[in-house]
């Protein structure tokens, strides 16, 4: 059901690689709750093409090419984009992660750090640059909303998560740090959602990820929340229901967070 929650706002949504990302859900609840979106990606992912038809589905969106370590290609983001808006944007999402040491199977104690620089510029410095263009190029209008997509592993070990929990850890910081400054500059809101395990092709690339997946399912009170559900909550975060909510790194797992022990995992161990 859409409520016009978005009606007239403006966004940028970063990371829809096919229908499984949580990106492509996200785009899809904001063009139903009434907002017009840019679509943006690596320009080695868009060449998959997908996303030319979530982009159809978006009502024609614009899909501009841009890698996020490349701070040309932000730049040219936000122009392009604020020139197609005919102005600021009012939201973005930031959906963004790869782990080079994963993708080649290093462990964490045995990390290339060559890699690990990467990993970190795409999955955590790429959200300070975003903000810091934003920042720059007076781009986000006032209480506009930036969330950014995160996972527990960034408070708690979960040891195939490897180097993405550090990533994820500072990613966490830059929302709260900026946060701070773009608040006190034009009101932009800055928060992260720590999102339930959820197959996608980032997801999936964490080792025993289906294992993963089923014990939070087990371990949360209400179950896994599904890309459709981070969808819907990034919608009231990018809404004006939540204009005072900034600096948060929010739960979005079905209590999996809070959750000492199930009955369900207490059954399991008892067989
Ligand atoms: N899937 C999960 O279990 C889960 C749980 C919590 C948080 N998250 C986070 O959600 C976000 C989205 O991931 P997803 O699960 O939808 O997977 P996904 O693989 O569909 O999305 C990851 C995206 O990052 C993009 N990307 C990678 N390198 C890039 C670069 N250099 N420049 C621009 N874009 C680049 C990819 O093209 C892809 O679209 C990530 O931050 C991920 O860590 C995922």
């Amino acid at each position: 059901m859409a409520y016009n929650l978005l009606k007239g706002k403006k966004g940028i949504i970063f990371g829809a690689l096919d229908e499984n990302s949580i990106a492509w859900k996200v785009a899809l609840r904001c063009h139903e709750e009434g907002a017009q979106i840019v679509l943006t990606n690596a320009p080695v992912a868009m060449r998959m093409g997908e996303i030319k038809k979530l982009a159809e589905h978006c009502g024609n969106a614009p899909v501009i090419g841009a890698d996020v370590t490349s701070m040309e290609d932000i730049q040219n983001l936000f122009t392009q984009a604020m020139d197609h808006f005919g102005g600021q944007v009012d939201f973005i999402l930031h959906s963004v992660g790869m782990s080079v040491n994963m993708r080649k199977g290093n462990p964490y104690t045995d990390l290339n750090y060559d890699f690990t620089h990467k990993t970190f510029d795409i999955s955590a410095m790429s959200l300070h640059r975003v903000l810091q263009t934003a920042y720059k190029m007076d781009a986000i209008a006032e209480y506009g909303s930036v969330i950014a997509l995160t996972y527990i592993a960034a408070q708690r070990v979960f040891p195939t998560y490897s180097e993405m929990a550090d990533a994820k850890a500072l990613l966490e910081s830059i929302a709260r740090s900026f946060g701070y400054h773009y608040a006190k500059k034009n009101k932009v809101r800055v928060n992260t959602v720590s999102q339930s395990p959820t197959k996608t092709t980032a997801g999936s690339g964490v080792k025993g990820f289906d294992g993963f997946l089923t014990y939070a399912e087990k371990m949360s009170p209400l179950g896994n929340a599904t890309a459709q559900d981070c969808a819907n909550y990034c919608v009231t975060l990018f809404s004006d229901l939540t204009r005072m909510v900034t600096m948060q790194n929010l739960f979005h797992d079905g209590g999996f967070s809070l959750t000492g022990v199930s009955d369900d995992i207490i059954e399991q161990m008892e067989k």
